[in-house]
């Protein structure tokens, strides 16, 4: 039964540099049900940031339409915008973007105060959270006691903290070893096997094959969007 989460009809982006005019997307027309696992890949300046931004409602489409959820968010208000980015969207960066100075269960807490709960409800759900990814006994942690991989399952966990409806990770291996980066991509099938919608950029064939389809750009325009075989003959034998 299709439950699309996303379905992006014809969207470009136009960035104006002084008199210059950058087609970042030309014209992306896409749906991704819940519960896929989604790498967008492509050459460098393809549109695949512009793109991410756009999907988690960081940005707004020039033209075309954008609904998430149900909800067409294209031409949204930023304040309205970043209410539906809240609750619908969980972040993985990089650089993991944690506070240097907040211990790692204040970090996977922080996106609750936004959403309202109170002291005690905001560090139960953190704990679960890192509990998820792992990393209960470091909860008391600051991001400088903790290794490369740590920091980004924390980041993790504050991504799936409110429960969001997609989780977006735009290169989330881009920093880590090898040996590191495949013990994430281990975590992130484990959330997808749980039913969550993930959504990854990445530069990397052997990060991408993790996934279960994979979305090719070039120059603003989809140029292929692949069911992964590897990974379908898989899903056949743990009966997903
Ligand atoms: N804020 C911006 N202002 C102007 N041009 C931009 C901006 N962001 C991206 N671009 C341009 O849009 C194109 C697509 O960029 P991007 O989406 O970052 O590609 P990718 O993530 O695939 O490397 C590139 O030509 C880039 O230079
Ligand atoms: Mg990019």
């Amino acid at each position: 039964m299709p439950n699309p989460v996303i379905e992006t009809s014809d969207i470009s982006k136009v960035y104006r540099m002084g008199t210059e005019e950058i087609h970042a997307l030309q014209s992306v027309t896409i749906t991704i049900q819940r519960g896929e696992y989604v790498a967008f890949m492509g050459p460098s300046g393809s549109g695949k940031s512009t793109l991410m931004n756009i999907v988690g409602c960081l940005d707004t489409p020039s033209s075309g339409s954008y609904i998430l959820n149900g909800k067409n968010v294209s031409n949204m208000t930023d304040n309205q915008l970043a209410d539906v980015r809240n609750r619908e969207i969980g972040f993985v960066f990089q650089s993991f973007n944690l506070l240097p100075r907040a211990t790692a269960l204040d970090n996977v807490a922080l996106p609750l105060i936004y959403a309202g709960y109170g002291k005690s409800e905001r560090q139960e759900k953190a704990r679960e959270a890192l509990r998820s990814v792992g990393l209960a006994e470091r909860a008391l942690h600051k991001p400088n006691e903790l290794s490369g991989g740590q920091r980004q399952r924390v980041a993790i966990a504050r991504a799936l903290v409110n429960d969001p409806s997609i989780i977006l990770a735009d290169e989330p291996t881009g920093a880590l070893d090898s040996k590191t980066s495949h013990e994430i991509m281990d975590l992130f099938e484990a959330l997808y096997v749980k039913g969550n919608t993930i959504i990854m950029v990445t530069h990397e064939e052997d990060i991408a094959r993790y996934a279960h389809r994979v979305v090719r750009l070039r120059d603003g325009l989809i140029e292929s969007d692949l069911i992964n075989q590897d990974v379908a003959s898989h899903q056949d034998l743990i009966g997903k």
